[in-house]
């Protein structure tokens, strides 16, 4: 059984002040729950406050939202992987939707951002994900498998072997519109397959996660689908107690 992954991406929002109040609050609420994996993605300036927040607690990891493709040098602006390491992160989101399609992010890109996060110790939680009109042309699945095989090209079997998958329809996230449970799941299996390709029966422990518009009222039943191994939040982690809430969602398949 792969244990259900639970990840909160804050995006742009939640600079150190507001993060140590919202960690605040969530650490008040959230118990350690030894069945499931919880991780925060705060924008990068705000990791310090919440590794801070978080203490001695080892239930939550911490991961960074994008990293760069080098570990050091003349690059203003960014943020490299070993830096992010040494600021207490344990994952690195790489090629979210918002990175490919708002900064123009290319797939030779998020390969390199792969092998850096290794490089550093960070897994990787690699976010493949295709547009509305893909979908409509039914091109959904060539376009995530070359994603994740292009993604996962410059990193060993033993790095993909370890490393986090998260489907996420571009047309899903953010607009209050989900893929359907078996949608999903559909896709899911595909990535899998892909992955089994790459890493044989190892595939089967790798956790897919799905994001996209998941909310309180549809995490259970995402949840619920098969090969879906767990969610990536947006809009709804924003608040703690909401996050909590979908944090503790149900996990028991069909
Ligand atoms: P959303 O974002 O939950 O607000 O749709 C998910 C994501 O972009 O990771």
């Amino acid at each position: 059984m792969r244990r259900p992954v639970f990840i909160a991406n804050w995006k742009m929002n939640h600079g150190p002040t507001e993060a140590r109040a919202y960690m605040a609050a969530f650490t008040a609420r959230w118990t350690p729950h030894e069945d499931r994996t919880v991780i925060f993605c705060p924008p990068a300036i705000s990791i310090g406050v919440v590794m801070h927040a978080l203490g001695s607690r080892r239930d939550i990891a911490v991961g960074v939202q994008n990293v760069w493709t080098e570990d050091a040098g003349a690059f203003t602006g960014e943020t490299s992987a070993r830096m992010a390491a040494d600021a207490g992160a344990r994952y690195a989101l790489v090629g979210h939707s918002e990175r490919r399609h708002v900064f123009g992010e290319t797939v030779a890109e998020t390969a390199l951002k792969c092998a850096a996060a290794v490089r550093n110790g960070l897994t990787p939680i690699l976010c493949v994900g295709e547009l509305l009109a893909q979908r409509e042309a039914g091109t959904t699945n060539e376009i995530v498998l070359n994603q994740l095989r292009a993604g996962l090209a410059e990193v060993g079997n033993e790095s993909v072997a370890a490393a986090i998958i998260a489907y996420e329809p571009v047309w899903a996230i953010g607009t209050g519109k989900t893929a359907t449970p078996a949608d999903a799941s559909t896709v899911h299996a595909h990535l899998r397959g892909a992955l089994r390709e790459r890493i044989g029966d190892r595939a089967a422990a790798v956790p897919i996660v799905y994001g996209g518009s998941v909310n309180g009222g549809n995490a259970e039943s995402l949840l619920a689908a098969r090969d879906v191994d767990g969610l990536l939040v947006g809009g709804a982690c924003l608040d703690p107690a909401n996050w909590a809430t979908i944090c503790g969602t149900r996990a028991a398949k069909g």
